[in-house]
């Protein structure tokens, strides 16, 4: 798919979301992704909880080897993620602010853990989720009450945001959202937090559309849809990048891969949309079951257990 998308629009990049467990470990897997992809995404490895299980305690290592694979190859890194409330280590999460003396013990450790692994990292990210989920969950339009909010306020995203470039100037900083990425609420809600954050002094480069469509029949993302969300952010001034994109599906119609194909074709036809990833590769490995407890049905990537599926053949002919 990339070798593809670079002769169309060089520069795009069309990534996926990997673990270091199968990568190093799954001969199909390692072919289906290194053979496809032009960027990376570490699936889980980068999350506060991994790296910093312990306060003053950093476990780089398995970022690190993820890293070290897709760089060998010239893969660009997006960095997933700083302030994500659902990924915290307790230790984190536990911070104490109610006094102003505590509070400020509390900003000077989490700003010393953006420091700490930002400066790790530097230089080996193009991109970043500085902020991940802000928004109350189930499509909620409201910050979340996370220890980074409790502890700067309603304005901690771009407190987040200048220490990040405090320590790496140049990697472009995205707030990925879920729900945002069809007209509505949510979208105004992540497009103005974005404004917002620049306007505190902020260094966003644009949006992160995570576009995880759970149900075709409820939550399919139209190519309308997507066209005018791309607009609306590039009239802000805002880059987009689809994020996190898959699509569940019993394969019983070819909708999924329609689905599939649509996302990033209008994505790769707009300026504004700088990079299409999808959450994962093969359904050997498929999170949905991890997560869910085996409620959705398994068949939601590109591969399936070591065979291109028709969504993968549709998005190679849409590009
Ligand atoms: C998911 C991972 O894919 C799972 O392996 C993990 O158990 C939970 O997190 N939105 C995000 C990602 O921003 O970080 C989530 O990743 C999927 C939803």
């Amino acid at each position: 798919l990339q070798a593809l998308a670079d002769r169309v629009r060089p520069g795009f990049t069309i990534g996926a979301a990997v673990a270091l467990g199968p990568l190093a470990s799954d001969a199909d897997y390692a072919r289906e992704f290194f053979g496809d992809f032009g960027g990376i995404t570490p699936e889980n490895a980068m999350k506060p909880q991994f790296l910093s299980p312990q306060r003053d305690v950093y476990t780089f290592e398995e970022a690190d080897a993820i890293l070290d694979r897709a760089e060998s190859r010239g893969m660009a890194v997006h960095g997933h993620t700083i302030a994500f409330t659902e990924a915290m280590p307790q230790w984190m999460q536990e911070l104490p602010t109610g006094s102003g003396e505590e509070r400020r013990a509390s900003a000077d450790a989490l700003l010393d853990y953006v420091t700490t692994v930002v400066t790790h990292f530097k230089g080996r990210l193009a991109s970043l989720d500085v902020v991940n989920e802000p928004f109350d969950v189930d499509q909620g339009t409201s910050l979340q009450e996370n220890i980074w909010y409790r502890t700067f306020g309603p304005g901690y995203p771009a407190i987040v945001s200048r220490a990040v470039h405090d320590a790496d100037p140049d990697v472009r900083q995205f707030i990925n959202e879920n729900g945002a990425d069809v007209p509505g609420d949510r979208q105004d809600a992540l497009l103005e937090l974005a404004r917002d954050t620049n306007a505190r002094g902020g260094h966003i480069y644009g949006v992160g559309l995570q576009s995880h469509v759970y149900d075709l029949r409820t939550d399919a993302i139209s190519t309308e849809d997507l066209t005018d969300t791309l607009h609306l952010f590039e009239q802000a001034g805002l880059h987009v990048r689809i994020s996190e994109n898959d699509v569940t599906d019993d394969r019983g119609t070819d909708a999924q891969a329609q689905q599939y194909a649509a996302v990033l074709a209008t994505c790769l036809r707009s300026r504004t949309c700088v990079s299409y990833t999808t959450w994962g590769v093969d359904d050997r490995y498929d999170w949905w079951i991890d997560d869910d407890g085996g409620l959705q049905q398994g068949h939601d990537f590109l591969f399936d257990e070591g065979h291109p599926t028709p969504a993968h053949a549709a998005m190679a002919r849409a590009l």
